[in-house]
């Protein structure tokens, strides 16, 4: 039982190490975005521009730590830079998003 459960722990690690980042966009008129990877994700234009975000979840991985938000096309004009877990975002219409 002792070498299951190491086992067991054992691969519980390593999915652990390996798990891809995801994020949840939230938007003011209830729509929602998720996004997940696992290395940086380069810029990123929003495929959701008709309303303004609220709140994000980011559920980082050992890759990343760093969110950024930008309101202008190809991540010009950062406007918000956020980390793990649950940020208030301003409520702004973001077009850009950027993962590190
Ligand atoms: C993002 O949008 C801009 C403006 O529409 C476009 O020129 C650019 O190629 C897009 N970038 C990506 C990474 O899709």
């Amino acid at each position: 039982m002792v070498a299951l459960k190491a086992i067991f722990l054992t691969i519980a690690s390593v999915v652990a190490v390996n798990a891809d980042w995801h994020i949840s966009f939230t938007y003011a008129d209830g729509g929602q975005i998720e996004s997940h990877g696992f290395f940086n994700s380069g810029c990123i234009n929003f495929s959701k521009t008709n309303s303004e975000i609220t709140t994000v979840y980011f559920d980082n991985n050992i890759n990343t730590d760093t969110l950024e938000l930008y309101v202008g096309a190809d991540c010009r004009d950062l406007a918000y830079t956020a980390g793990p877990g649950s940020s208030n975002v301003p409520d702004k219409k973001y077009i850009s998003y950027k993962v590190y």
